[in-house]
Protein backbone atom coordinates (compact mmCIF):
# COMPACT_ATOMS: atom_id res chain seq x y z
CA UNK A 1 0.00 0.00 0.00
CA UNK A 2 1.12 3.19 -0.69
CA UNK A 3 2.25 5.89 1.33
CA UNK A 4 3.48 9.39 1.52
CA UNK A 5 6.98 10.49 3.12
CA UNK A 6 6.76 14.20 4.39
CA UNK A 7 9.71 15.99 6.03
CA UNK A 8 8.37 19.38 7.12
CA UNK A 9 9.60 22.77 7.62
CA UNK A 10 9.83 24.23 4.26
CA UNK A 11 7.52 27.38 3.74
CA UNK A 12 5.40 26.85 0.01
CA UNK A 13 5.80 29.40 -2.41
CA UNK A 14 4.26 28.98 -6.22
CA UNK A 15 1.61 28.38 -8.18
CA UNK A 16 -1.21 25.63 -7.36
CA UNK A 17 -3.59 24.51 -9.93
CA UNK A 18 -6.76 24.34 -8.86
CA UNK A 19 -8.69 20.66 -9.94
CA UNK A 20 -12.33 20.17 -11.05
CA UNK A 21 -14.65 19.46 -7.45
CA UNK A 22 -14.71 16.23 -7.06
CA UNK A 23 -18.72 16.65 -5.14
CA UNK A 24 -19.47 18.02 -8.09
CA UNK A 25 -18.24 15.54 -10.65
CA UNK A 26 -19.92 12.87 -9.17
CA UNK A 27 -23.93 13.92 -9.27
CA UNK A 28 -22.87 15.17 -13.06
CA UNK A 29 -21.50 11.83 -13.97
CA UNK A 30 -24.78 9.77 -12.37
CA UNK A 31 -26.66 12.88 -14.19
CA UNK A 32 -26.00 11.25 -17.39
CA UNK A 33 -28.61 8.61 -16.65
CA UNK A 34 -31.15 10.83 -17.16
CA UNK A 35 -30.64 11.07 -20.91
CA UNK A 36 -30.19 8.64 -23.97
CA UNK A 37 -28.10 11.29 -25.75
CA UNK A 38 -24.39 11.93 -24.77
CA UNK A 39 -23.21 14.44 -21.70
CA UNK A 40 -19.81 15.83 -22.24
CA UNK A 41 -18.45 16.95 -18.86
CA UNK A 42 -14.81 19.54 -19.06
CA UNK A 43 -12.54 19.99 -16.49
CA UNK A 44 -13.10 16.64 -14.47
CA UNK A 45 -10.65 15.81 -11.77
CA UNK A 46 -8.18 12.81 -11.78
CA UNK A 47 -9.24 11.10 -8.94
CA UNK A 48 -10.07 6.97 -7.44
CA UNK A 49 -13.52 7.99 -7.35
CA UNK A 50 -13.92 9.21 -10.59
CA UNK A 51 -12.87 5.86 -12.21
CA UNK A 52 -14.79 4.01 -9.49
CA UNK A 53 -17.94 6.04 -10.31
CA UNK A 54 -17.39 5.32 -14.19
CA UNK A 55 -17.11 1.55 -13.50
CA UNK A 56 -20.44 1.68 -11.53
CA UNK A 57 -21.92 3.84 -14.61
CA UNK A 58 -20.74 1.27 -17.11
CA UNK A 59 -22.59 -2.05 -15.14
CA UNK A 60 -26.05 0.06 -15.70
CA UNK A 61 -25.13 0.61 -19.41
CA UNK A 62 -23.36 4.13 -19.80
CA UNK A 63 -20.72 4.25 -22.31
CA UNK A 64 -17.86 6.41 -20.76
CA UNK A 65 -14.96 7.48 -22.66
CA UNK A 66 -12.30 9.96 -21.86
CA UNK A 67 -10.77 12.19 -24.14
CA UNK A 68 -6.93 13.16 -23.78
CA UNK A 69 -4.96 16.20 -23.57
CA UNK A 70 -5.47 18.12 -26.57
CA UNK A 71 -2.29 20.19 -27.83
CA UNK A 72 -2.57 23.45 -26.32
CA UNK A 73 -3.91 22.52 -23.25
CA UNK A 74 -2.15 23.04 -20.07
CA UNK A 75 -0.26 20.11 -18.28
CA UNK A 76 -3.16 20.85 -15.45
CA UNK A 77 -6.19 20.76 -17.78
CA UNK A 78 -8.68 18.39 -16.58
CA UNK A 79 -9.81 15.73 -18.58
CA UNK A 80 -13.15 15.85 -20.62
CA UNK A 81 -15.33 12.83 -20.09
CA UNK A 82 -18.09 11.56 -22.27
CA UNK A 83 -21.34 9.89 -21.31
CA UNK A 84 -23.72 8.12 -22.75
CA UNK A 85 -26.19 6.36 -21.76
CA UNK A 86 -28.06 4.97 -24.75
CA UNK A 87 -29.45 1.91 -23.27
CA UNK A 88 -29.66 1.29 -19.95
CA UNK A 89 -29.15 -2.10 -19.51
CA UNK A 90 -29.27 -2.91 -15.47
CA UNK A 91 -31.33 -0.87 -13.17
CA UNK A 92 -29.79 -2.83 -10.19
CA UNK A 93 -26.39 -1.22 -8.37
CA UNK A 94 -25.22 -3.88 -6.73
CA UNK A 95 -23.53 -4.35 -2.87
CA UNK A 96 -19.77 -4.88 -4.48
CA UNK A 97 -20.05 -1.67 -6.09
CA UNK A 98 -22.38 0.96 -3.84
CA UNK A 99 -20.31 -0.08 -1.01
CA UNK A 100 -17.21 1.47 -2.14
CA UNK A 101 -18.17 4.72 -2.84
CA UNK A 102 -21.93 5.97 -0.84
CA UNK A 103 -22.41 8.89 -3.61
CA UNK A 104 -22.84 5.61 -5.99
CA UNK A 105 -26.60 5.28 -4.40
CA UNK A 106 -27.33 8.62 -6.29
CA UNK A 107 -28.00 6.65 -9.04
CA UNK A 108 -31.38 5.57 -7.36
CA UNK A 109 -32.78 8.85 -8.52
CA UNK A 110 -32.13 9.03 -12.36
CA UNK A 111 -32.74 5.45 -12.61
CA UNK A 112 -35.86 5.56 -11.28
CA UNK A 113 -36.94 8.70 -12.97
CA UNK A 114 -36.16 7.44 -16.04
CA UNK A 115 -37.04 3.33 -16.06
CA UNK A 116 -39.51 3.71 -13.80
CA UNK A 117 -37.60 1.37 -11.25
CA UNK A 118 -34.42 1.19 -9.63
CA UNK A 119 -32.95 -1.90 -7.28
CA UNK A 120 -29.60 0.05 -5.34
CA UNK A 121 -27.77 -1.50 -2.38
CA UNK A 122 -27.87 0.61 0.75
CA UNK A 123 -24.18 2.24 1.42
CA UNK A 124 -24.08 0.71 4.51
CA UNK A 125 -21.94 2.18 7.35
CA UNK A 126 -18.99 4.56 6.42
CA UNK A 127 -16.11 6.32 8.69
CA UNK A 128 -17.31 9.55 9.40
CA UNK A 129 -20.77 8.19 10.66
CA UNK A 130 -23.85 6.21 10.14
CA UNK A 131 -24.72 8.61 6.84
CA UNK A 132 -28.23 6.88 6.04
CA UNK A 133 -30.28 7.49 2.94
CA UNK A 134 -33.61 7.73 4.71
CA UNK A 135 -34.37 11.50 2.97
CA UNK A 136 -33.48 10.57 -0.11
CA UNK A 137 -35.42 7.62 0.26
CA UNK A 138 -38.27 10.17 1.64
CA UNK A 139 -37.96 12.90 -1.67
CA UNK A 140 -38.31 9.80 -3.66
CA UNK A 141 -41.96 8.62 -1.87
CA UNK A 142 -42.66 12.19 -1.79
CA UNK A 143 -42.43 12.36 -5.99
CA UNK A 144 -45.25 9.00 -6.31
CA UNK A 145 -42.37 6.40 -5.96
CA UNK A 146 -43.19 2.89 -4.30
CA UNK A 147 -40.14 2.39 -2.08
CA UNK A 148 -39.37 -1.28 -0.16
CA UNK A 149 -36.54 -2.34 1.54
CA UNK A 150 -35.32 -5.97 0.68
CA UNK A 151 -32.55 -8.09 1.48
CA UNK A 152 -30.45 -5.02 2.06
CA UNK A 153 -31.33 -3.31 -1.30
CA UNK A 154 -33.69 0.01 -1.47
CA UNK A 155 -36.30 -1.28 -4.35
CA UNK A 156 -38.53 1.68 -5.99
CA UNK A 157 -41.01 1.41 -8.47
CA UNK A 158 -43.07 4.36 -10.52
CA UNK A 159 -44.44 1.99 -12.84
CA UNK A 160 -46.33 5.22 -14.52
CA UNK A 161 -43.59 8.02 -14.15
CA UNK A 162 -42.51 9.93 -11.10
CA UNK A 163 -44.81 12.95 -10.16
CA UNK A 164 -44.40 16.04 -9.05
CA UNK A 165 -44.50 17.23 -5.61
CA UNK A 166 -43.67 18.95 -2.35
CA UNK A 167 -40.59 17.55 -0.38
CA UNK A 168 -39.26 19.47 2.61
CA UNK A 169 -36.20 18.57 4.20
CA UNK A 170 -36.33 18.22 8.06
CA UNK A 171 -32.21 18.72 7.86
CA UNK A 172 -30.10 20.06 5.02
CA UNK A 173 -28.93 17.20 2.97
CA UNK A 174 -26.41 17.61 -0.06
CA UNK A 175 -27.17 13.88 -1.29
CA UNK A 176 -30.86 14.17 -0.56
CA UNK A 177 -31.15 16.96 -2.99
CA UNK A 178 -28.79 16.41 -6.14
CA UNK A 179 -31.48 13.30 -5.54
CA UNK A 180 -34.68 15.19 -5.49
CA UNK A 181 -33.54 17.41 -8.35
CA UNK A 182 -32.35 14.68 -10.44
CA UNK A 183 -35.98 12.90 -10.01
CA UNK A 184 -38.19 15.80 -10.66
CA UNK A 185 -36.82 17.09 -13.56
CA UNK A 186 -38.38 14.32 -15.53
CA UNK A 187 -41.31 13.96 -13.35
CA UNK A 188 -44.72 14.69 -14.78
CA UNK A 189 -45.39 18.23 -12.84
CA UNK A 190 -43.80 20.68 -10.65
CA UNK A 191 -41.52 19.95 -7.81
CA UNK A 192 -40.83 22.27 -4.66
CA UNK A 193 -37.77 21.71 -2.58
CA UNK A 194 -37.99 22.87 0.85
CA UNK A 195 -34.68 22.88 3.06
CA UNK A 196 -32.85 22.53 0.16
CA UNK A 197 -28.63 22.31 0.31
CA UNK A 198 -27.47 25.47 -1.11
CA UNK A 199 -23.79 24.42 -2.00
CA UNK A 200 -22.34 25.33 -4.77
CA UNK A 201 -22.24 22.03 -6.45
CA UNK A 202 -26.37 21.61 -6.11
CA UNK A 203 -25.66 24.76 -7.92
CA UNK A 204 -23.25 23.13 -11.07
CA UNK A 205 -25.70 20.38 -11.31
CA UNK A 206 -29.17 22.31 -11.84
CA UNK A 207 -26.61 24.80 -14.38
CA UNK A 208 -25.71 21.49 -16.10
CA UNK A 209 -29.46 19.97 -15.78
CA UNK A 210 -30.87 23.21 -17.13
CA UNK A 211 -28.22 22.46 -20.41
CA UNK A 212 -29.55 19.87 -20.75
CA UNK A 213 -33.43 21.07 -21.22
CA UNK A 214 -34.88 20.70 -17.70
CA UNK A 215 -36.49 23.53 -15.71
CA UNK A 216 -35.50 23.68 -12.40
CA UNK A 217 -34.81 27.66 -10.82
CA UNK A 218 -33.74 28.55 -7.47
CA UNK A 219 -30.58 26.30 -6.85
CA UNK A 220 -28.44 28.20 -4.82
CA UNK A 221 -31.24 29.02 -2.04
CA UNK A 222 -33.36 27.04 0.04
CA UNK A 223 -36.24 26.80 -1.84
CA UNK A 224 -35.61 25.24 -5.38
CA UNK A 225 -38.48 24.97 -8.28
CA UNK A 226 -38.36 21.94 -10.64
CA UNK A 227 -41.00 22.03 -13.82
CA UNK A 228 -40.79 18.26 -14.78
CA UNK A 229 -39.94 17.74 -18.49
CA UNK A 230 -40.52 14.74 -20.82
CA UNK A 231 -37.03 13.98 -21.63
CA UNK A 232 -33.73 15.57 -20.92
CA UNK A 233 -31.21 15.62 -24.02
CA UNK A 234 -27.13 16.30 -24.04
CA UNK A 235 -24.79 19.10 -23.25
CA UNK A 236 -21.45 19.72 -22.75
CA UNK A 237 -20.47 20.89 -19.20
CA UNK A 238 -17.81 22.65 -17.10
CA UNK A 239 -17.53 21.15 -13.55
CA UNK A 240 -16.71 24.35 -10.96
CA UNK A 241 -13.32 24.41 -9.26
CA UNK A 242 -12.67 22.55 -6.23
CA UNK A 243 -13.69 25.15 -2.79
CA UNK A 244 -12.49 22.16 -0.64
CA UNK A 245 -8.58 21.66 -2.48
CA UNK A 246 -8.86 25.47 -2.63
CA UNK A 247 -9.38 25.19 1.02
CA UNK A 248 -7.08 22.57 2.32
CA UNK A 249 -4.01 24.29 0.01
CA UNK A 250 -5.05 27.56 1.71
CA UNK A 251 -4.53 25.68 4.71
CA UNK A 252 -1.20 24.10 4.02
CA UNK A 253 0.24 27.36 2.94
CA UNK A 254 -1.02 29.01 6.23
CA UNK A 255 0.77 26.62 8.34
CA UNK A 256 4.09 26.36 6.33
CA UNK A 257 4.22 30.27 5.81
CA UNK A 258 5.25 31.47 2.40
CA UNK A 259 3.00 32.81 -0.59
CA UNK A 260 0.97 30.37 -2.99
CA UNK A 261 -1.63 31.45 -5.89
CA UNK A 262 -4.10 28.86 -5.77
CA UNK A 263 -5.03 29.38 -9.24
CA UNK A 264 -8.50 29.33 -10.74
CA UNK A 265 -9.94 28.99 -7.22
CA UNK A 266 -13.06 31.03 -6.79
CA UNK A 267 -13.20 33.04 -3.67
CA UNK A 268 -17.08 32.88 -3.06
CA UNK A 269 -17.28 29.50 -3.27
CA UNK A 270 -15.27 29.39 -0.14
CA UNK A 271 -16.05 32.62 1.57
CA UNK A 272 -16.55 31.77 5.37
CA UNK A 273 -12.82 29.19 5.31
CA UNK A 274 -11.41 32.34 3.48
CA UNK A 275 -12.55 35.08 5.98
CA UNK A 276 -11.90 32.79 8.83
CA UNK A 277 -8.24 32.73 7.69
CA UNK A 278 -7.99 36.09 7.41
CA UNK A 279 -8.98 36.47 11.11
CA UNK A 280 -6.55 34.03 11.65
CA UNK A 281 -3.85 36.36 10.10
CA UNK A 282 -3.44 34.84 7.41
CA UNK A 283 -3.28 37.25 3.78
CA UNK A 284 -5.81 36.19 1.61
CA UNK A 285 -6.43 38.20 -1.53
CA UNK A 286 -8.77 37.70 -4.38
CA UNK A 287 -6.75 37.94 -7.58
CA UNK A 288 -8.01 37.69 -11.29
CA UNK A 289 -6.38 34.23 -11.50
CA UNK A 290 -7.35 33.06 -7.95
CA UNK A 291 -7.08 33.13 -4.49
CA UNK A 292 -3.16 34.29 -3.81
CA UNK A 293 -2.86 33.15 0.00
CA UNK A 294 0.17 34.69 2.41
CA UNK A 295 1.96 34.26 5.41
CA UNK A 296 5.29 35.90 6.66
CA UNK A 297 6.47 35.12 9.96
CA UNK A 298 3.30 36.37 11.84
CA UNK A 299 1.66 34.15 14.02
CA UNK A 300 -1.65 32.31 13.59
CA UNK A 301 -4.52 33.55 15.86
CA UNK A 302 -7.09 30.96 17.41
CA UNK A 303 -9.86 30.65 15.66
CA UNK A 304 -14.07 29.29 17.58
CA UNK A 305 -15.86 28.04 14.87
CA UNK A 306 -18.34 25.47 13.67
CA UNK A 307 -19.17 23.75 11.10
CA UNK A 308 -22.48 24.56 8.97
CA UNK A 309 -24.23 23.51 5.83
CA UNK A 310 -22.92 26.49 2.91
CA UNK A 311 -22.58 28.99 3.24
CA UNK A 312 -21.16 28.14 6.53
CA UNK A 313 -17.88 26.68 7.23
CA UNK A 314 -17.84 23.20 5.57
CA UNK A 315 -17.58 20.19 7.67
CA UNK A 316 -14.79 19.07 4.75
CA UNK A 317 -12.37 21.68 6.05
CA UNK A 318 -12.70 21.08 9.64
CA UNK A 319 -9.69 18.67 9.98
CA UNK A 320 -7.61 20.63 7.69
CA UNK A 321 -8.31 23.73 9.94
CA UNK A 322 -7.70 21.82 13.14
CA UNK A 323 -4.60 21.09 11.70
CA UNK A 324 -3.46 24.17 11.18
CA UNK A 325 -5.12 25.52 14.65
CA UNK A 326 -2.29 22.81 16.75
CA UNK A 327 0.28 25.85 15.56
CA UNK A 328 -2.13 28.53 16.73
CA UNK A 329 -1.13 31.50 19.40
CA UNK A 330 -3.52 30.08 22.18
CA UNK A 331 -7.09 27.66 22.25
CA UNK A 332 -9.33 27.38 19.18
CA UNK A 333 -12.49 25.46 19.61
CA UNK A 334 -14.07 23.94 16.76
CA UNK A 335 -17.48 22.14 16.79
CA UNK A 336 -18.58 19.48 13.69
CA UNK A 337 -22.39 19.78 13.56
CA UNK A 338 -22.88 18.18 10.50
CA UNK A 339 -21.27 14.58 10.91
CA UNK A 340 -20.94 12.61 13.96
CA UNK A 341 -17.65 10.74 14.42
CA UNK A 342 -15.66 13.05 12.31
CA UNK A 343 -12.83 13.44 14.51
CA UNK A 344 -10.38 10.76 13.42
CA UNK A 345 -7.97 12.66 12.85
CA UNK A 346 -7.88 13.99 16.50
CA UNK A 347 -5.78 10.65 17.89
CA UNK A 348 -3.09 11.00 15.00
CA UNK A 349 -2.74 14.75 15.00
CA UNK A 350 -1.74 14.20 19.17
CA UNK A 351 0.50 12.11 17.99
CA UNK A 352 2.30 14.21 16.28
CA UNK A 353 2.34 16.47 19.28
CA UNK A 354 -0.93 18.14 19.25
CA UNK A 355 -2.93 19.45 22.29
CA UNK A 356 -6.52 18.65 21.54
CA UNK A 357 -9.25 17.78 23.82
CA UNK A 358 -13.18 16.62 22.56
CA UNK A 359 -15.88 17.41 24.32
CA UNK A 360 -19.05 15.49 22.50
CA UNK A 361 -18.72 17.64 19.25
CA UNK A 362 -15.96 20.16 20.29
CA UNK A 363 -12.66 20.02 19.88
CA UNK A 364 -10.93 21.94 22.00
CA UNK A 365 -7.12 22.55 20.77
CA UNK A 366 -4.14 24.36 22.83
CA UNK A 367 -1.74 25.97 20.70
CA UNK A 368 1.97 24.62 21.02
CA UNK A 369 5.07 25.85 19.20
CA UNK A 370 6.13 23.15 16.61
CA UNK A 371 4.82 19.60 15.68
CA UNK A 372 7.38 16.81 15.33
CA UNK A 373 6.90 14.27 12.67
CA UNK A 374 5.81 10.65 13.14
CA UNK A 375 3.68 7.64 10.91
CA UNK A 376 0.46 8.40 10.98
CA UNK A 377 -2.47 7.01 9.57
CA UNK A 378 -6.25 8.08 8.63
CA UNK A 379 -9.58 6.57 7.47
CA UNK A 380 -11.09 9.29 5.59
CA UNK A 381 -10.24 11.47 3.13
CA UNK A 382 -10.02 15.01 4.37
CA UNK A 383 -8.72 13.38 7.98
CA UNK A 384 -5.74 12.48 5.84
CA UNK A 385 -5.20 15.53 4.24
CA UNK A 386 -5.14 17.20 7.16
CA UNK A 387 -2.45 15.20 8.09
CA UNK A 388 -0.06 15.74 5.54
CA UNK A 389 -1.04 19.16 5.96
CA UNK A 390 0.46 18.86 10.20
CA UNK A 391 3.29 16.97 8.41
CA UNK A 392 4.17 19.63 6.29
CA UNK A 393 4.38 21.69 9.55
CA UNK A 394 6.11 19.57 11.69
CA UNK A 395 9.96 19.15 12.37
CA UNK A 396 11.50 15.75 10.91
CA UNK A 397 10.01 12.85 9.07
CA UNK A 398 5.78 12.40 8.85
CA UNK A 399 4.51 8.90 7.13
CA UNK A 400 1.01 9.09 5.94
CA UNK A 401 -0.36 5.64 5.25
CA UNK A 402 -3.10 4.48 3.84
CA UNK A 403 -2.03 7.12 0.59
CA UNK A 404 -5.77 5.67 -1.24
CA UNK A 405 -7.82 8.29 1.06
CA UNK A 406 -6.16 10.69 -0.73
CA UNK A 407 -6.21 9.21 -4.09
CA UNK A 408 -10.13 9.22 -4.10
CA UNK A 409 -10.18 12.96 -3.45
CA UNK A 410 -7.01 15.01 -4.15
CA UNK A 411 -5.31 15.21 -8.06
CA UNK A 412 -1.74 14.96 -8.14
CA UNK A 413 -1.40 15.86 -4.36
CA UNK A 414 2.35 15.00 -3.76
CA UNK A 415 3.17 16.63 -6.67
CA UNK A 416 1.40 20.27 -6.40
CA UNK A 417 2.93 20.43 -3.07
CA UNK A 418 6.33 19.62 -4.29
CA UNK A 419 6.36 22.08 -7.00
CA UNK A 420 5.96 24.67 -4.25
CA UNK A 421 8.66 23.88 -2.08
CA UNK A 422 7.20 20.87 -0.34
CA UNK A 423 9.59 17.70 0.56
CA UNK A 424 7.22 15.01 -0.35
CA UNK A 425 7.13 11.98 -2.07
CA UNK A 426 5.08 8.75 -2.23
CA UNK A 427 7.03 5.44 -1.48
CA UNK A 428 5.24 2.29 -3.68
CA UNK A 429 4.06 -0.60 -1.92
C1 LIG B 1 -21.81 15.60 0.71
C2 LIG B 1 -20.36 15.59 0.29
C3 LIG B 1 -19.45 15.49 1.51
C4 LIG B 1 -19.79 16.62 2.49
C5 LIG B 1 -21.28 16.63 2.80
C6 LIG B 1 -21.70 17.80 3.68
C7 LIG B 1 -20.37 14.54 -1.89
C8 LIG B 1 -19.98 13.38 -2.72
N1 LIG B 1 -20.13 14.45 -0.58
O1 LIG B 1 -22.06 14.37 1.37
O2 LIG B 1 -18.10 15.61 1.07
O3 LIG B 1 -19.07 16.41 3.69
O4 LIG B 1 -22.04 16.69 1.59
O5 LIG B 1 -21.35 19.00 3.08
O6 LIG B 1 -20.85 15.54 -2.38
N2 LIG B 1 -28.41 12.59 6.33
C9 LIG B 1 -29.46 11.87 6.86
N3 LIG B 1 -30.28 11.19 6.01
C10 LIG B 1 -30.10 11.19 4.67
C11 LIG B 1 -29.04 11.94 4.12
C12 LIG B 1 -28.21 12.62 4.98
O7 LIG B 1 -29.64 11.83 8.08
O8 LIG B 1 -30.89 10.54 3.95
C13 LIG B 1 -27.50 13.30 7.25
C14 LIG B 1 -26.07 12.80 7.15
O9 LIG B 1 -25.87 11.67 7.95
C15 LIG B 1 -25.30 14.00 7.64
C16 LIG B 1 -26.13 15.17 7.12
O10 LIG B 1 -27.43 14.65 6.85
O11 LIG B 1 -25.27 14.02 9.03
C17 LIG B 1 -25.57 15.81 5.86
O12 LIG B 1 -25.45 14.82 4.86
P1 LIG B 1 -25.42 15.20 3.31
O13 LIG B 1 -25.49 16.69 3.19
O14 LIG B 1 -26.46 14.41 2.60
O15 LIG B 1 -23.98 14.73 2.88
P2 LIG B 1 -23.55 13.90 1.60
O16 LIG B 1 -24.34 14.37 0.43
O17 LIG B 1 -23.50 12.47 1.91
Amino acid sequence: MDRIRIVGGRPLRGTIPISGAKNATLPLMIASLLTEETLVLENVPRLADVSQLQRILGNHGVDVTLNGKRSGDGEYQGQTLSLSAKNIVDTTAPYELVSKMRASFWVIGPLLARMGQARVSMPGGCAIGTRPVDLLIMALARLGAEIEIDGGYVVARAAKGLKGGEIRFPSVTVSGTHTAIMAASLARGSTRIENAACEPEIVDLADCLNKMGARISGAGTPRILVDGVARLGGARHRVLPDRIETGTYAIAAAMTGGEVLLEGARPELLQSALDLLAQAGVGVAATNQGVRISRNGSAIAPVEVSTAPFPGFPTDLQAQLMALMTCANGVSRITETIFENRFMHVQELVRLGARIQLHGETATIEGIERLKGAPVMATDLRASVSLVIAGLAAEGETIVNRVYHLDRGFERLEEKLGRCGAEIERLSG
